[in-house]
């Protein structure tokens, strides 16, 4: 349903209707109709999404910052010059593992960060590639 409330006059048209159909009517009916051609949609930029960044946002944050201090786990600023990235790479992939095989460096972490364990997030090898440079750029 649409109005124009100054002119009192309404419309209304099944949202099942043909999309051209109801384009052009509800283009008609609030006077929209352009003389210029619309710029066509194959000519839209592709979007461009950080996979990285994406990962981290919606998957740590709630955990950890880059450069804004400890939260539940440590803050992640230089994380990667700080561990050798194969271990990073692992600990990323499977942290729980990492922690049960006796790793000294999970073990010591674990006992200070409340021994609040960093949960295994199932992410791909993409993701943990995508993760570790987006971190070493925020960091940098
Ligand atoms: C539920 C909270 C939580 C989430 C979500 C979480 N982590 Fe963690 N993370 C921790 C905790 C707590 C630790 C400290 C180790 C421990 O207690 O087992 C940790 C440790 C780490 C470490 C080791 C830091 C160091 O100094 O070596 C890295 C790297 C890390 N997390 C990265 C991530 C990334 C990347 C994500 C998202 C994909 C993530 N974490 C999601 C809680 C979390």
């Amino acid at each position: 349903m649409l109005g124009d409330e100054p002119t009192g006059q309404w419309m209304q048209n099944s949202a099942e209707d043909n999309p051209r159909f109801l384009a052009s009517t509800i283009e008609t009916f609030l006077g929209w109709r352009s003389e210029q051609p619309a710029t066509s949609y194959a000519e839209a930029q592709p979007l461009t999404l950080d996979r990285g960044r994406y990962v981290f946002r919606t998957r740590c944050l709630g955990c950890h910052t880059i450069g804004k201090g400890d939260v539940v786990g440590p803050d992640l600023a230089g994380v990667t010059a700080r561990r050798d990235s194969a271990w990073l790479a692992r600990y990323l992939a499977e942290p729980d593992r990492v922690l049960a095989a006796g790793d000294p460096i999970a073990a010591a972490l674990f006992a200070k960060y409340h021994q609040i364990p960093m949960p295994n997030l199932k992410l791909d090898s993409e993701d943990v590639a995508a993760l570790l440079s987006y971190l070493e750029a925020q960091s940098s």
